[in-house]
Order: C-alpha cells, then sequence, then structure tokens
C-alpha cells in the first residue's frame, strides 16, 4: 500500500533548491506513485524529462485553460507528439478557467475541445481543471460524450449536486488539501457523499498545502492530513482510503 499522488507540479521553480532530495524521500516515507501535470507548453517537456529520471513518477500532457493564448495553431501537433511519450498516462491540465479574467471563454473552449479529442485519439484520461465554470465544463462534457474518455476533476471545488452529476458521468473526483481545511464545508459534504472508489488523493503542489501547513510549500509528503481527513470524513481507516485511492488512480492512469 502506497499513497498516489495524482497530481502534481514538481517542475515548479519552488522545487529548484531541493527538488532531488525531497523527491528521493518519498518511497521510504510511502510516496509511490507521483503524476506530474504539465500546464503550459515549456512544462510539458520538464515533466517529462521528471518521467525519465524517476521511475515512479509519470507525465501528463497538456496546457492549462489559463495558458491556451499562448499557443499556435500547430501546438495541436506537437500535443499529440507528446502524448506519444510511453509514461504519457492522461492529458492535462484542461478545462475552462473563468475566475480571471485574462482569456477569452472562446479561445479556453476551443482548446478545451481540441484536447479532448487528443485525449480520445490516444486512449487517455481527460485531468479537468474546471474553477467558476461548472456549467460550461458539464455541458462541453456531455456535448464531447467525455464519458467515453473519462477522467478526473481535479481540485472538486462544486458542490454536491455538481458532484453528482461528474459522477454520473464515470469521472473521478481529485481531492486535496482544501479539504482540511476548517471553512470547506461544501467540500466536506461532497467527500462525506462520494463512494471512496471516485477519488483520487492529489496534492497540486506546489500550491494548496493542508493543515497544518496551510499556506506554505505543499508537497506529497503532506498528503496523509489528506487522506486522515477523508478518513475521518467517511467513517473508515486511514490504510483503507490510501489503498482504495491508489487502486483508483492506477485503474484511471493505466499503471
Ligand atoms: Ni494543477
Amino acid at each position: 500500500m502506497m499513497i498516489f499522488d495524482s497530481h502534481a507540479h514538481y517542475d515548479d521553480e519552488q522545487f529548484e533548491e531541493d527538488r532531488e532530495a525531497l523527491l528521493s524521500s518519498f518511497k521510504e516515507q510511502g510516496v509511490g506513485y507521483v503524476v506530474n501535470i504539465s500546464a503550459s507548453l515549456s512544462s510539458v517537456e520538464d515533466s517529462i524529462e521528471l518521467a525519465k529520471e524517476y521511475p515512479f513518477i509519470y507525465t501528463s500532457v497538456g496546457v492549462h485553460p489559463e495558458e491556451v493564448h499562448h499557443l499556435k495553431e500547430d501546438s495541436e501537433a506537437y500535443l499529440r507528439k507528446m502524448a506519444d511519450y510511453e509514461k504519457c498516462v492522461a492529458i492535462g491540465e484542461i478545462g475552462l478557467d473563468y475566475h480571471r479574467k485574462e482569456v477569452p471563454h472562446d479561445l479556453q473552449k476551443k482548446w478545451f475541445i481540441t484536447q479532448m479529442d487528443i485525449a480520445r485519439d490516444k486512449k487517455l484520461p481527460i485531468l479537468i481543471h474546471s474553477r467558476d465554470a461548472a456549467q460550461d465544463t458539464l455541458n462541453i462534457m456531455r456535448e464531447q460524450h467525455a464519458e467515453e474518455i473519462g477522467g478526473v476533476i481535479h481540485c472538486f471545488s462544486y458542490s454536491k449536486e455538481m458532484a453528482a452529476k461528474y459522477l454520473e458521468m464515470g469521472f473521478y473526483l481529485g481531492i486535496g488539501g482544501v479539504v482540511t481545511f476548517k471553512n470547506a464545508k461544501t467540500l466536506k459534504e461532497v467527500v462525506e457523499y462520494a463512494p471512496l472508489e471516485s477519488l483520487l488523493l492529489e496534492t497540486d503542489c506546489p500550491y494548496l498545502a493542508p493543515e497544518p501547513y496551510r499556506g506554505k510549500r505543499n508537497n506529497s509528503l503532506y498528503i496523509k492530513y489528506v487522506a486522515e481527513q477523508i478518513a475521518q470524513l467517511k467513517g473508515v481507516t486511514y490504510e483503507e482510503v490510501v489503498s482504495v485511492t491508489e487502486q483508483n488512480a492506477k485503474k484511471m492512469y493505466g499503471i
């Protein structure tokens, strides 16, 4: 039984100084798998480099909705080529983000759909980033028959009612540090409601560290606080949370 961190960003510059020491300590601390998530064009290559260097790291290929204005017409061909790398286990993170107002919604939608097509063709799951865009995300996923592709709503932040709709489509919900925050009432309700078989553990590190490290740099060693919180909410053991979410992630990623 090993912790599976389904969503991390170890290519981030915040890990520049101690990346190797940190990553090398994971195995003996019970963290067995990490999927490093690419979010911009430059991070695609950085993420693949990490997967090449560390046996327990896998990678995704994809561009975050707040980065898609940097993409060119030939970017699709590039992403398709990079997704053929043998340790690329997903397309993401992709989706819609209406929180900040920088990237036009139409452009976000276009690249969301394009990257979903790549996932369909490559038979890879999608990692969805959706912020302040619940209904549009759901509409596009339904129109594109995302239930045939599968994947996870990463850092799930919507209501129980919205969770029900994504679960109905066979999607997993990614649960991270936010669930340990005192004010995270809605997310705690979602975790109580959703079957453990539909949850994935994630850090989204360096962001979103759980209590008692809220506000600090996050890393996969802190994911145990997330698992403990989920165990408490669902009335199961910590071991059961770690073991079931490990199986869930392996199943989704095909590892
Ligand atoms: Ni992320």
